[in-house]
C-alpha cells in the first residue's frame, strides 16, 4: 500500500517540540540557513516527516532513527537489512509531499508551478528532444504546466530508485500521454519497473509519485491533506 500526505509548512513551532522531536543534527542543519523563512519551513517539513512516521510505526517522533543512503536517499532501519516502511519527501516552497509505502520504493517530488525566464534553456539542458516536443510552445499557457510535470516525473523517477543527482538525466524519459497518466518509456539501465502518477497537489503546484511497485498492485494513490494542527 502507498499512501502519500500533503501539508502546508507555515506553522508556528514550539522551541520545546523542537528539542523534543528533531535529532541533533537536525538542529543544527536548521541553523544553517540563512533565510528564517526558509529554515522554519525545513523544520516543519522534518516535523511532518517524523510524526507521519511515527504514526505509521506506532511509535514517538523521537524515536525515529533515519539513516542515509549512498546518494543521500534517507530511509529507516529494519530487520534483516529490509526496512518494513519506506518513504521519500519533497518540498517546494510552502508545500511538502511525503509518500509512505510498505513493499516498494518509492520516489516523490513537488514543484511550485512559477513561469521563470530560463525555462527553455533548462528544458533543453535536463529535458530529452521526446519530452520537449510534449511541451509545445513557450508562449503558450500550458508550456509550464507541463515543463512542471516532465520534471517532478523524472525528480520522482531518480528519487525512487536513489541515484538523486547522480542520475543521468537523459537517460530518463518521460511520455505525458493525453489521458494525464504519465509513463516512464525509457530509462536506460534501470533496476525492475517503474510506474508514475501525477498527483493533485493544488495551489499551483505540480507533484508525481514513482514506485517500483508492479502494475497490480499500483492502484492510484489519493493524497491526502494534512493540516497542520493534525499532524
Ligand atoms: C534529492 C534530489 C533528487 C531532489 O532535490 P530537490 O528537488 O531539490 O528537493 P526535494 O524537496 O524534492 O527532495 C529533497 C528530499 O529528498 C530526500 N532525498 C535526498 N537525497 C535523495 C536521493 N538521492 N534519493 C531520494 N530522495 C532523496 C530527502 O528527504 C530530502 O529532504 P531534505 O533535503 O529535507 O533532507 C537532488 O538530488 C536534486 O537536487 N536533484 C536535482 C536534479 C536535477 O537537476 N533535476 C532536474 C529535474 S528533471
Amino acid at each position: 500500500v502507498i499512501q502519500v500526505f500533503l501539508c502546508a509548512l507555515d506553522f508556528c513551532i514550539d522551541r520545546d517540540v523542537l528539542l523534543r522531536e528533531l535529532a541533533p543534527e537536525e538542529r543544527q542543519r536548521a541553523q544553517r540557513f540563512r533565510r528564517s523563512r526558509d529554515r522554519d519551513r525545513w523544520v516543519a517539513s522534518r516535523l511532518f516527516l517524523r510524526r507521519c512516521l511515527a504514526n505509521a510505526l506506532a511509535t514517538t517522533p523521537d524515536k525515529i532513527t533515519l539513516l542515509t543512503g549512498i546518494n543521500g536517499k534517507p530511509h529507516l532501519t529494519g530487520t534483516c537489512g529490509a526496512p518494513a516502511l519506506r518513504f521519500n519527501l519533497s518540498h517546494s516552497g510552502s508545500r511538502a509531499i511525503l509518500a509512505l509505502s510498505d513493499a516498494a520504493e518509492v520516489g516523490i517530488d513537488i514543484e511550485f508551478a512559477r513561469h521563470f525566464p530560463d525555462m527553455l534553456r533548462v528544458a533543453n539542458r535536463v529535458f530529452t528532444a521526446g519530452e520537449r516536443a510534449q511541451l509545445g510552445n513557450s508562449a503558450n499557457p500550458d508550456f509550464a504546466r507541463r515543463f512542471y510535470q516532465v520534471w517532478t516525473c523524472k525528480e520522482a523517477v531518480i528519487k525512487a530508485t536513489g541515484e538523486g543527482m547522480a542520475a543521468d538525466l537523459q537517460a530518463i524519459e518521460i511520455d505525458l500521454q493525453d489521458d494525464g497518466q504519465p509513463r516512464l518509456i525509457r530509462y536506460d539501465g534501470i533496476p525492475g519497473e517503474l510506474h508514475l502518477q501525477q498527483l493533485l497537489a493544488g495551489d499551483g503546484y505540480v507533484a508525481a509519485l514513482a514506485s517500483q511497485a508492479t502494475a497490480r498492485t499500483m492502484t492510484p494513490v489519493k493524497v491526502t491533506k494534512l493540516e497542520p494542527a493534525s499532524i
